[in-house]
């Protein structure tokens, strides 16, 4: 079944110049005209075009959000941006601990946590990332690793209604692969359970969305899944039209 209060968040990655706005005012469009479908629906950009596309969005209900913040509100952190900073662009939510991050930058749970919390201090909505790797899904190891990820990444006392989780299977970024229904099914299932002993309100609330070769395609099989809450959707976000077959799932 479908859940009652999806969101499907684009991520562009280190895509995006100033005539991609463009794509943006297509995404607008599509959910003042209700094309867009009923979820709710947020794009997370590059930094550097963040602040433009909020001021494209009043009255909109498309967010924007950024992909990483530094922990700290500020202070001599050169080529950082903090949460603060990215409220006062304009963004409504952040990706934090995306497994590019953490391959690429090095970052463990610990520092996911602080992100997220700092996410949380600054009133932007924190968009969690667990996956694991093709090695470690081979090895049988898939639910020992996105346990610790959710245990260790995720603040303790978390606003349920505030906090997204998302479940990016490592092998199934930008591949074209995607695991079996069956199998996203057992780990949202999990990761619901596992919620439930570390947030307050039992994680009810809290919405776990998929991500990792989300497409128009496949995409009203995976959103059909129990405890998939909506997507999170890389290269498919890049072009509105493409972005709009995901949403109008929904
Ligand atoms: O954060 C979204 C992402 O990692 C998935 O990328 O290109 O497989 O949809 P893609």
């Amino acid at each position: 079944a479908f859940s009652s209060h999806p969101i499907v968040v684009g991520n562009w990655k280190m895509n995006g110049l100033q005539a991609s706005l463009d794509q943006v005012l297509a995404v607008r469009e599509a959910c003042a005209t209700g094309a867009a479908g009923r979820c709710e629906v947020a794009l997370c950009v590059p930094a550097t075009l963040i602040a433009q596309a909020a001021s494209l969005l009043a009255g909109s209900r498309l967010m924007i959000g950024g992909q990483d913040c530094h922990a700290a509100a500020l202070g001599a952190h050169t080529g950082d941006i903090s949460a603060e900073m990215l409220k006062d662009a304009g963004a409504k939510l952040v990706i934090v601990g995306h497994s590019e991050r953490r391959a690429n930058h090095g970052e463990t749970d610990a520092i996911v946590n602080e992100k997220a919390q700092a996410a949380a201090r600054a009133g932007l909505t924190p968009i969690i990332c667990v996956g694991e790797t093709r090695a470690e899904r081979d090895a049988g190891e898939t639910l020992r690793v996105i346990g610790r990820q959710i245990d260790d990444s995720v603040p303790r006392g978390s606003n349920p209604e505030a906090t997204i989780i998302a479940y990016e299977p490592v092998w199934a970024i930008g591949t074209g692969l995607t695991p079996t229904e069956k199998d996203v099914a057992e780990v949202h299932a999990f990761i619901h359970r596992r919620l439930a002993t570390l947030v307050p309100t039992g994680g009810k609330d809290m919405r776990i969305l998929y991500g990792g070769s989300v497409k128009a395609s496949n995409a009203a099989a995976l959103l059909a899944i129990d405890h998939v809450d909506g997507a999170l959707v890389g290269g498919a976000s890049l072009k509105a039209a493409d972005f709009l077959g995901i949403t109008g799932v929904y």
